[in-house]
This record gives structure tokens, C-alpha cells and sequence, in this order.
């Protein structure tokens, strides 16, 4: 039972029991993920001071600019993650291919690999606007003690077993599912310690906020168009408050609080949208529905979606279940 202000230590400990395969595997990768979000906290709170900051000079996978930060945060996951030897194998948006860990101890049976966005909202970092980091967590498929294979990272999202996000924001926070509700912890920075803050957060059904990059609304499908014309009109509830930070995390973590629609869709210019299945929609989707929320690419629940490769894209709607029924709708009517 969560109880307000226990520690997140203490929390993991006391809902192991609620793990489908409690083997206390899950509670240590998460209690490493805890500590890797702590260092990563600590160098983004000093951006601006030290030269870390701006462009590291290569263009990703996803044919981005690199920042310092990508860099350091997908570092500092990695290296926590393999030095502990908690996983398998662990697919990352900074890297092409996914990492096989195959561990010095004897009898290596590690059971789970971690997908991630180590640094979520990369052109925030250097006007000081929060951004965050993305895990979600899967059992492999393949044979315990073998070296994982693509096909344990391609799973679609309804197989998670845990998912979270941490916000690097006016405070850092660290909200997580394993399929029982979202709970969230806020980092005391004096003493190192997150603390259970938003226990049992939930989307309301409907809401007021819609969250889109407008910028590119000529290249819209005309569906969204109408959707975003229906949001501004004057009726009812309407017109809703248009609240975009251009950081996921940020964005899917105020609608939960707030109630609203966070919205990716494709367009002429990004015809699967921007955002990755594997990295940033299944993990925010699974905590949606943990949330009692919906996520959706337009026509599809997102975590029945069967992934083909790591770095894919969707187009993404997110939020409170009625405002993600409603643009659905607009969208279905234009097919
Ligand atoms: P990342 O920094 O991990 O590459 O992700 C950026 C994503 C996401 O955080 C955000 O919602 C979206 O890109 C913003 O894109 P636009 O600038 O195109 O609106
Ligand atoms: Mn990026
Ligand atoms: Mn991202
Ligand atoms: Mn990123």
C-alpha cells in the first residue's frame, strides 16, 4: 500500500510481491535506475556552469544533433545499468544497435533488457527548460544465459513489465508503473532521496489542455487540422489552453496532473511523425493506461502495435481517454 513520503527504497521493497516473477531482479534494475537518475540530475543541474551544454559535435541515429547531454546521460544509464550486470541488453535512441551484456559472474541469467530515451527534450537543455529521461523494461524471449537478440527488444508494449519516466524540472521527480498504477517520487536533492509524492496518479477523462508543436500545422493530416480548429472553438468546455514545452516528459506529465491531449502526428514533412515506438510512445503509453488514460497512433491502441524495427516511428496521441476518443474520430473521418 503506498503510503505518502515513504521512501522509494522503502516503496520497492514493500510492493516487490506485486512483480509477476519476484525474483528481486526487478526491484534492483529499478533501485539502478533510481541511482543512474540521481547522477544524471546532478550534472543537468549544472548546465550553464560547467561545459556541458550545446553540441557534442555527431549527428545520432535518428539524425540528430548530438548534444553534450544526450551523450552524458546515455553514458552514465549505460554504464550504471552494465557495471551492476541488471540486464541483458539494453536499446537505447543515442545508439544504432542495441548492447549485449553478457556478465563476468558465473551463471549469468539476467532476465531483462531496458529500452531507453536517456535525455528527453535535447533543445531544452540549453534554455534551462526541464527535460527528462524514458525507460521501459521487458522479460527477453530468447533463452536465459544466451545473448539477447533483436527480438527480445521488439516486443510490442503490452508485454512491459515496468515503465517510467524521470522529469529533470523546478523539481526532479522519478514516476514509474509495473503495471499496478503510477506512482510518483520527488528527489530531495539535500539528501539524496526521492520521496513518494503522487501516489496513484491518474489522467481525469476529460480535459482542457491540447499540447502540439502548431508550427507544423499546414503539413497536418486534415483530421488533426479539425481536431485543432475544435479545441479553439468557443463552445461548451471550449476553447482549451494550448500548453506545449517541446519536452515529452515534461508535456505527458503535466496533462496527467492537469487532464489533456499530448499530441505527435505525422505530416507531410515526417510522414510516421517524430517520435520512437520503443523509447518514448510504449513506455509514456503503458503509464497512460496505468494513469487511466489512452494512447493511440490515430486508428491503433499504441501497445498493440508489433514493432519491426528499433528506431521506428509513430505517430503519437496521448492523454485523457476522451479528448484521444475525439481526435480519433476527426482522424477515422478523413480515411
Ligand atoms: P529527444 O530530445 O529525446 O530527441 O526527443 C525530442 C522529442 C520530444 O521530447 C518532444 O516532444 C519532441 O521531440 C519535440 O519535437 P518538436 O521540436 O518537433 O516539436
Ligand atoms: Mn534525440
Ligand atoms: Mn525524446
Ligand atoms: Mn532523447
Amino acid at each position: 500500500m503506498a503510503r505518502k513520503n515513504q521512501t522509494l527504497g522503502e516503496f520497492i521493497i514493500e510492493n516487490q510481491s506485486e512483480f509477476q516473477y519476484s525474483s528481486g531482479e526487478l526491484s534492483r534494475l529499478i533501485n539502478s535506475i533510481r541511482l543512474a537518475a540521481k547522477m544524471v540530475n546532478h550534472e543537468v543541474n549544472k548546465a550553464g556552469l560547467v561545459d556541458i551544454t550545446g553540441s557534442a559535435g555527431e549527428i545520432n541515429t535518428q539524425g540528430e544533433d548530438q548534444q553534450k547531454l544526450d551523450v552524458l546521460a546515455n553514458d552514465t544509464f549505460i554504464r550504471t545499468l552494465t557495471n551492476r550486470e541488471i540486464v541483458c541488453g539494453i536499446a537505447s535512441e543515442e545508439n544504432d544497435d542495441f548492447i549485449t551484456i553478457e556478465g563476468h559472474k558465473e551463471n549469468h541469467s539476467n532476465k531483462y533488457v531496458v529500452l531507453m530515451d536517456p535525455l528527453d527534450g535535447s533543445s531544452n537543455i540549453d534554455v534551462n527548460v526541464s527535460v527528462g529521461t524514458i525507460f521501459s523494461i521487458y522479460r527477453r524471449v530468447t533463452p536465459v544465459g544466451t545473448p539477447v537478440q533483436l527480438e527480445d527488444f521488439l516486443q510490442p508494449g503490452s508485454s512491459q513489465v515496468a515503465a517510467g519516466y524521470i522529469v529533470y524540472g523546478t523539481s526532479t521527480m522519478l514516476v514509474y508503473t509495473t503495471g499496478h498504477g503510477v506512482n510518483g517520487f520527488t528527489l530531495n536533492p539535500a539528501l539524496g532521496t526521492y520521496y513518494l509524492s503522487h501516489p496513484n496518479m491518474k489522467f481525469s477523462e476529460d480535459g482542457n489542455i491540447y499540447s502540439v508543436n502548431e508550427g507544423n500545422y499546414t503539413h497536418f493530416p486534415q483530421g488533426v487540422k479539425d481536431y485543432i480548429k475544435y479545441c479553439q472553438q468557443d463552445e461548451g468546455d471550449r476553447p482549451y489552453t494550448s500548453r506545449y514545452i517541446g519536452s515529452l516528459v515534461s508535456d505527458i506529465h503535466r496533462n496527467m496532473i492537469k487532464g489533456g491531449i499530448y499530441m505527435y502526428p505525422k505530416s507531410a514533412k515526417a510522414p510516421n511523425g517524430k517520435l520512437r515506438l520503443l523509447y518514448e510512445c510504449n513506455p509514456m503509453a503503458f503509464i497512460a493506461e496505468q494513469a487511466g488514460g489512452t494512447a493511440s497512433d490515430g486508428h491503433t491502441r499504441i501497445m498493440d502495435l508489433k514493432p519491426t524495427e528499433l528506431h521506428q516511428r509513430v505517430p503519437f496521441f496521448c492523454g485523457s481517454k476522451n479528448m484521444v476518443a475525439k481526435v480519433e474520430e476527426f482522424i477515422q473521418k478523413h480515411d
